[in-house]
């Protein structure tokens, strides 16, 4: 499925990127996510894509809502998932990412969800292993699953993948580090949409073809999506160190903000969401702000890819 696949004796490709993919890529695992979604809500809990099939996520960084939803994913599917716990495992005692990742395949699993705090490491788990490998976000890299997720919120939000084409997006915050939003404004831009980041200059990526702004006020009552990211301290040098104030002063949406954009603009945030940092707590609670359709759709989001690169292969 993916263009970062180098392995070429892999049965089945991985899940590494939204670089890696095409529109048509894109439109397909949207849809079919979208026809889980309608399945799951007349009330099917039984899938049966992922029979026989086993699933395990490798993640060296914490999270919620990926690894959840990719269990969830899984298990709605029909297939059996395991948490590797990098604490209590072997890793504790020295054990490489190489010789774990190579001991997951050989205990016999179908995939791996890898997530970790270095870009490449998905790509290269890819290369170790024969079975598929997603990525379930690489350092300030990618996190394909998670814009997936938002386009089926987006497509339900606003009727259709087409109806993406000419709006504008603006990513605010800590875009730089945030794989995130690398891998939405790429899918979006697919669908015609465009990007503005919106940050102060140390949380700006260096590139030059997106517009950038130094103020939310600049641009909020412009877009039509706001897309509110968490400065991720754990990222940042230690010389960073954040003007908390001047940064909600510029860049947090706030109630006023919020106000003062389009009537049918709508905000996102893929959590975890820092309340009264980069939103406010009204804002927290808008009913305009998408982030729990986000999170639900990024279970059929998990069940579109995993069934697109298991779905038809025999379990071990
Ligand atoms: N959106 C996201 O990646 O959240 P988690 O870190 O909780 O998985």
């Amino acid at each position: 499925m993916n263009g970062d696949n180098t392995s070429k004796s892999k049965v089945m490709e991985d899940f590494l990127s939204i670089s890696g993919l095409t529109k048509k890529d894109l439109v397909g695992l949207v849809d079919e996510a979208t026809n889980y979604q309608k399945r799951f809500r007349k009330g099917e809990r039984c899938f049966d894509e992922l029979r026989s099939h086993s699933v395990v996520s490798l993640f060296y960084e914490n999270s919620t809502r990926t690894r959840m939803s990719f269990e969830r994913a899984t298990k709605l599917l029909g297939g059996e998932f395991a948490y590797f716990d990098i604490a209590s495992s072997s890793v504790a005692k020295g054990e490489s990412l190489r010789d774990t990742a190579i001991v997951l395949e050989a205990l016999g699993f179908s995939a791996v969800v890898v997530r970790h705090y270095s870009e490449g490491v998905p790509q290269q788990v890819a290369r170790w292993l024969e079975i598929p490998v997603l990525n379930a976000g690489d350092g300030c890299h990618e996190h394909p699953s998670q814009a997936v997720g938002d386009l089926v919120t987006l497509a339900e939000r606003f009727g259709s993948l087409e109806a993406l084409k000419g709006m504008k997006v603006a990513f605010v915050g800590d875009v730089a580090h945030s794989r995130v939003a690398r891998s939405v404004s790429l899918a979006l831009s697919m669908f015609g949409a465009t990007s503005i980041f919106v940050g102060p200059p140390e949380m700006i990526p260096a590139v030059t073809s997106v517009e950038i702004a130094r103020n939310l006020d600049e641009v909020v009552a412009d877009v039509d999506i706001a897309y509110m990211l968490r400065v991720q301290q754990e990222r940042l040098l230690v010389r960073e160190t954040l003007d908390v104030s001047s940064y909600i002063r510029r860049f947090q949406l706030n109630d006023l903000r919020a106000r003062r954009m389009k009537k049918e603009a709508v905000i996102m945030h893929p959590g975890p969401m820092n309340v009264g940092v980069e939103v406010d707590s009204t804002v927290s609670k808008a009913i305009d702000l998408l982030a729990p359709a986000q999170v639900r759709n990024g279970v059929f989001a998990r069940m579109s890819i995993l069934s697109r690169l298991l779905g038809g292969a025999q379990g071990v």
